[in-house]
């Protein structure tokens, strides 16, 4: 057998891969007249061949048509939504009926917790990870804040062990038992954003409920990275960007799930616009709100068309490569990953690999502590072609996607790592 760190055994991978002539449907950057490696779908996921023609076909309708695009046209836009749905929803796990694409992340999180967070004078708090995306923690402070609680005291971080970055389910669900009494909401993401880390958002589910609060979770680093089900797990709410692992571009709209068995709630509070309203009434410009049956209630605006094109575009590739098969493939690559890093850095002098090793505690996504001269390795890795990033104080993350990276993009920034530590 060929010696697994080599360019010639990452090919023979590369050659067995059925998904690999996705490859050719994104476009990446090209440094020195090559194709760059591009290991930031954690960041901002690749352009594919397709979304520039979806943009432009919405040009073209509002050019010939006008605002009667909304109704005419082959693809009237009043109707997009229902094309989007079915598509996010099976990447998510969720029934077609409870996502909706609306807004951007943060603004999703603030909307999903005015109708989840519902403080009273005893149960008010709110637990979530240590190191949570800052915009997270801003909002989770913003909306303690919006009721009159003290910030310090109504939210409670579940840290990791001292001495490791990862944190266990034993810890945040003694957490949650800890604070059982007091518990209005449990926030966490489905992937840390620096570490890497799945958070078993089912058991998480389970123990919130059981405390009698709502939970919640931010899916930036999770949607079209691993699998998820969030109807069976019974999860009340998530939001997530598009513009990551599911490649619709730069800020583009946002996802949010809102569980079937509150969709119809009318006590929920909920702020209204008048796109929330069912699709019938829409139009009547009615004083009432009328809200539609589905999580679009929680939308209030005209949707914006040209970024749910380039969302589109993007979910119909997804679809036509099943995101099962997706999945697959990501986690043999981050095995072929983890193997050669290892290979490179047998007994861990050089850096250190914070993701779990545990192929169903991470996505694709992995986190590399670089003991010495950590920033000017990281520094010297653009200017060969290889996109990765930075995170303080000396985390290198790379992240290959099934869409659009190949094993042998491993093996050539493993190799260039290797000489790098060793200089
Ligand atoms: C985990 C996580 N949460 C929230 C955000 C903020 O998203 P947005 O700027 O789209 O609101 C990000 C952005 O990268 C993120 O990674």
């Amino acid at each position: 057998m060929q010696h697994r760190f080599s360019m010639a055994y990452a090919k023979a991978l590369d050659d067995r891969d059925t998904l690999q002539h996705f490859r050719e449907q994104f476009i990446a950057p090209v440094f020195r007249g090559k194709r760059a490696v591009y290991f930031l779908g954690n960041s901002l996921g690749l352009q594919p061949i397709t979304t520039q023609e979806a943009i432009q076909n919405v040009m073209q309708g509002w050019a010939n048509l006008g605002v009667e695009g909304f109704f005419l046209g082959g693809d009237p836009w009043i109707d997009y939504h229902k094309k989007i749905a079915p598509l996010i929803s099976k990447i998510v796990g969720a029934l077609p009926e409870e996502v909706v694409a609306m807004n951007h992340l943060t603004v999703n999180l603030h909307l999903l917790m005015i109708s989840f967070y519902n403080p009273t004078p005893h149960r008010y708090k709110i637990i979530c990870e240590a190191k949570a995306f800052p915009s997270d923690q801003y909002a989770l402070q913003s909306q303690a804040w919006l009721h009159g609680f003290d910030t310090a005291d109504a939210i409670v971080e579940v840290h990791p062990k001292e001495g490791t970055e990862i944190i266990t389910t034993e810890d945040i669900l003694s957490t949650i038992q800890q604070h059982k009494d007091s518990i209005a909401l449990v926030v966490f993401s489905g992937i840390n954003y620096y570490t890497g880390q799945v958070f078993d958002m089912n058991a998480i589910t389970v123990a919130a409920h059981k405390a009698g609060a709502k939970v919640g979770f931010d899916l930036a680093h999770a949607a079209g990275n691993i699998i998820l089900q969030l109807h069976d797990w019974g999860v009340d709410f998530a939001c997530w960007c598009n513009y990551k692992y599911l490649n619709s571009g730069p800020g583009s709209v946002a996802g949010a799930f809102v569980h079937q068995r509150h969709l119809k709630d009318q006590n929920l509070k909920k702020l209204k616009g008048w796109w929330g309203n069912d699709a019938g009434n829409r139009f009547k410009m009615e004083p009432t709100f009328n809200p539609a049956a589905t999580a679009e209630s929680w939308s209030m605006s005209t949707p914006p068309m040209l970024l749910l094109a380039a969302h589109k575009a993007s979910l119909d590739i997804f679809e036509v490569a099943g995101f099962d098969n997706l999945v697959e493939k990501s986690k043999a690559l981050s095995n072929y990953l983890f193997f050669v890093l290892d290979h490179i850095n047998p007994n861990n002098e050089k850096f250190s690999i914070i993701t779990p090793r545990n192929a169903d505690e991470r996505g694709c996504q992995v986190s590399i502590s670089v003991n010495k001269n950590a920033r000017a390795i990281f520094e010297t890795l653009l200017p060969l072609g290889i996109f990765a990033d930075w995170r303080e104080p000396n985390v290198i993350r790379v992240a290959p996607v099934p869409l659009y990276n190949s094993f042998e993009e491993i093996f050539i920034f493993a190799d260039i790592l290797r000489q790098l530590i060793e200089e």
